[in-house]
C-alpha cells in the first residue's frame, strides 16, 4: 500500500529505545528440502515441507508455511504496512517509516508476563532485501499467497520450481485516480483483468463523462464496483484515489486477512458488498475486544489502540480509508491525537 513516507529530517521515533541490528545471512539450499534459511539479527528463519520455523534467543516458534507465506507476502507488498503486522499472535514487525521492530511475543501478554518476548530493530530496506528473498525462495510454482485458497495451489512440499511472477506484483497505487489521463488504469478482459468468479453478476458497464474542454486532464469517473470485480488478489488495499492524506483503498476479500493488523492511527471501512466479521483485540496485549460483522453498507472505525483481523466467507468488496499522515503515529502516541475518530 502507497503512504505518504516522506518524513523529510523528522526523527525517527524508537519507543523501544533499540539499536540498529545490521547483521543478515542466507544460508545455501538445505540438502533435503531445497530451500535456504535467512538469518536477520538473532532471528533464524527455516521452512521444511509444511511449516515455517523461526527461532530466537527467548524461543522458537513454528506456523503453518501457508498462513506463513500469506502474512510475508503482505508485509513485504505493503512495505511493512501502517503500524504493526502480526504474522499471528507471537511474531511481527512494527513500521517506524524508515527502521522496523521485529518481535517475538512482545505484543503478547503471556510471553510478556514470563519474560519470553525479544525484538530487536532493522533500517526497513536491510530487513526488507532479507523478507523479498524469503518469499521469493519460499513460493513454489503453481502457489500464490496473494490468491484465495480456492484459486491456488498448494505451498506444500519441498522446493520445486518458484512463482515470482506472483509475489513481485505491484501493488496498484494511484497518484491521483483510477482512469485517469497517465494515471494506473481501469481493468479490462484486455489488459489482464477477466471478472472474478464470485462477481460475475457486477454491472460492469462505465459512467459517460462529458467533460467541459479544457478541464480533460481534472474530470473523470469509473465504475469502482466493476474495477474491484476484476481484482486478482485477495486482502490487498490498492490506492485508487488519493486528494492530499486521504487515501481510498479499496480491496477484495475472500477467507481470511492473513495479518492480525494493529494500528498505528484510525481507519475506517465501508463494506461495499457481502460481509466480513471482524475480530478485535488489544494491540498491545492481544486481549480480546470485540466482534464486529459487517454487511454491505455498514461502515465502521478501527481505534489506534487496537489489531484486527477479518474473515470473509464469500468474496467481498471492502473500502479501505486511510489518512496516510506520517505524522499520526507519534501524534497519537503522545497524546496529541484521539485514539478514536468520532465520539457519540
Ligand atoms: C487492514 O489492516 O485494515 C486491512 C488490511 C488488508 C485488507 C483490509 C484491511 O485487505
Ligand atoms: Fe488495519
Amino acid at each position: 500500500m502507497a503512504m505518504k513516507e516522506d518524513m523529510g529530517d523528522a526523527e525517527i521515533s524508537n519507543p523501544r529505545g533499540l539499536a540498529i541490528t545490521s547483521t543478515f545471512n542466507v544460508d545455501p539450499a538445505d540438502n533435503l528440502t531445497g530451500y535456504k534459511a535467512f538469518t536477520a539479527g538473532a532471528f533464524n528463519f527455516r521452512r521444511d515441507e509444511y511449516f515455517a520455523h523461526i527461532t530466537t534467543p527467548k524461543g522458537s516458534h513454528v506456523i503453518s508455511v501457508d498462513a506463513f507465506l500469506r502474512a510475508l507476502m503482505r508485509d513485504v507488498a505493503w512495505g511493512f504496512f501502517y503500524g504493526t503486522v502480526n504474522f499471528d499472535t507471537v511474531f511481527g514487525t512494527t513500521n517506524y517509516y524508515g527502521e522496523v521492530d521485529m518481535f517475538y511475543g512482545s505484543l503478547n501478554e503471556a510471553f510478556t508476563a514470563e519474560g519470553r518476548d525479544f525484538v530487536e530493530r532493522f533500517k526497513s530496506d536491510e530487513l526488507m532485501d532479507i523478507f523479498k528473498q524469503m518469499i521469493s525462495d519460499w513460493t513454489i510454482e503453481g502457489y500464490d499467497p496473494f490468491a484465495a485458497p480456492q484459486e491456488t495451489g498448494t505451498p506444500w512440499g519441498v522446493k520445486d520450481g518458484d512463482n515470482d511472477v506472483a509475489v513481485e506484483r505491484q501493488r496498484v497505487t494511484a497518484r491521483r485516480m483510477v482512469g485517469l489521463p497517465g494515471d494506473t488504469p481501469v481493468r479490462t478482459d484486455e489488459n489482464g483483468f477477466p471478472v472474478n468468479r464470485m462477481f460475475a453478476d457486477v454491472d460492469q458497464s462505465q459512467p459517460e463523462v462529458h467533460v467541459e474542454p479544457g478541464f480533460e486532464h481534472e474530470v473523470s469517473a469509473f465504475n469502482l464496483f466493476g474495477y474491484l470485480s476484476r481484482s486478482d488478489v485477495t486482502w490487498n488495499p490498492s490506492v485508487c484515489s488519493v486528494v492530499k492524506d486521504s487515501l481510498f483503498c479499496p480491496t477484495t476479500e475472500e477467507y481470511i486477512l492473513p495479518v492480525e493488523h494493529g494500528n498505528d492511527r484510525c481507519e475506517w471501512f465501508i463494506q461495499m458488498s457481502d460481509g466480513i466479521s471482524w475480530n478485535i483485540k488489544d494491540g498491545e496485549t492481544g486481549r480480546p475486544k470485540a466482534l464486529v460483522d459487517m454487511k454491505a453498507g455498514d461502515v465502521a472505525c478501527m481505534p489506534a489502540d487496537i489489531r484486527h483481523q477479518g474473515f470473509s466467507p464469500k468474496r467481498s468488496m471492502l473500502l479501505v480509508w486511510e489518512n496516510g499522515s506520517p505524522m499520526l503515529p507519534d501524534l497519537i502516541r503522545d497524546g496529541k491525537a484521539p485514539n478514536v475518530s468520532v465520539q457519540f
